[in-house]
């Protein structure tokens, strides 16, 4: 049985792939340090059989042990700091967990294969924010020129090219993949989706950063895990993979859209839910947008939700998962961040 590492594990888009790789029969080995961003509420009914939980941090050279005891075939790395508001007031902690983590499980990796003489392959999970704001008909692909914004994107930027130079310098396998904005079951509700449905079934206003012209491109979590495994079974190793989907909306669109979805379902909409701009995100991108055309030619990778059915999927799950938000202090609800300067 072949085992693989999850770090981030107890993130959104960790613990649906946790799921993906069960259902494949993988054995899988959870590493993730449990702070304020962690919610293993899909993980709660697992069956614990092929499944084995660590709490420890990315940057613990422990991490070494656990290679030495599983002997993995592979590390998917999505342990991070994720929201870009918090890299404003506290950006710190982002070149921590994302630059000083990924460079930890890179050394671990090199010592590993030095001293035992085996390859452990790192699938190194990045974002499409590392190539920064486009223009009106830009699409970034794989050879873009890195300009990140944020200091969420930076660090996942310095984070690539840590990875690209342990590939060349010491031979370490890996493959990076950066994708577009993610929805789907389990996300923290400080993000966009997560939040907005909340407010709306809680009869809340619907906060919009500036005027809600962003433009983002969303994916549904499911295809970005088969992303995920098919870059770690069939990718070249030093190389990167965007994983996107062309399904770019504005904020404004995306809410307008949650609000029909919801009333869709027969469910009555209180007058409080209204869309209220309110101040914009300092260094706010305007648009994100991948081109995906090497991922789907060279892997056969392709998304199979509609943006549609994806999202009203998505309402469906939070509808019958109300109990979810219950998981998390309600101060995360309210309290704007990224305003510091
Ligand atoms: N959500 C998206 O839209 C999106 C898009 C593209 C790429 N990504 C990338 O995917 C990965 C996962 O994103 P997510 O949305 O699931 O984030 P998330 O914030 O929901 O989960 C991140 C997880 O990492 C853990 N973690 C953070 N720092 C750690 C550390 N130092 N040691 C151990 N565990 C640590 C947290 O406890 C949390 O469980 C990230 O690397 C992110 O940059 C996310």
């Amino acid at each position: 049985m072949k085992k693989v590492i999850v770090t981030g594990g107890n993130g959104f888009i960790g613990s649906n792939l946790i799921i993906f790789l069960l259902k494949k029969k993988y054995f899988v080995i959870n590493i993730d340090h449990n702070k304020y961003s962690k919610n293993s509420y899909l993980l709660k009914d697992i069956n614990k059989k092929r499944y084995k939980f660590f709490r420890l941090d990315i940057n613990n050279k422990k991490i070494l042990t656990i290679f030495k005891k599983y002997k993995p075939d592979a590390i998917f790395n999505l342990a991070a700091e994720t929201h870009v508001d918090r890299s404003i007031d506290r950006p710190k902690d982002f070149i921590s967990s994302n630059i000083l983590g990924t460079f930890n499980i890179l050394e671990q990796i090199r010592i590993y294969k030095k001293r035992y003489k085996r390859d452990i392959k790192l699938i190194h999970v990045s974002t499409d924010e590392v190539y920064g704001d486009l223009k009106k008909n830009e699409r970034s692909d794989e050879g873009s020129q890195y300009r990140p914004s944020s200091p969420y994107a930076a660090s996942k930027a310095g984070a690539d090219h840590l990875v690209k130079s342990y590939s060349r310098t010491f031979g370490i396998k890996s493959v990076i993949s950066n994708c577009c904005n993610n929805y789907g079951p389990g996300q923290y509700p400080e993000k966009l989706i997560p939040t907005l449905i909340f407010n709306i079934l809680k009869n809340l206003p619907l906060p919009i950063y500036g005027k809600g012209l962003n433009l983002r491109e969303w994916i549904h979590v499911e295809d970005h895990c088969e992303g995920l495994f098919l870059i770690y079974k069939k990718g070249r190793n030093g190389e990167s993979y965007n994983i996107g989907t062309n399904n770019n909306i504005k904020n404004l669109n995306l809410t307008k859209l949650l609000i029909k979805i919801v009333k869709k379902k027969k469910i009555s909409i209180g007058k409080k839910v209204k869309i209220r701009f309110v101040k914009d995100r300092p260094g706010h991108d305007l648009k994100y947008s991948l081109n995906s055309f090497k991922i789907k030619k060279k892997l056969k990778w392709k998304p199979k939700k509609t943006f549609n059915k994806g999202l009203e999927d998505t309402v469906d799950w939070y509808l019958n998962n109300t109990k979810f938000f219950n998981y998390f202090s309600k101060k995360i609800f309210f309290k704007r961040l990224g305003l510091k300067l």
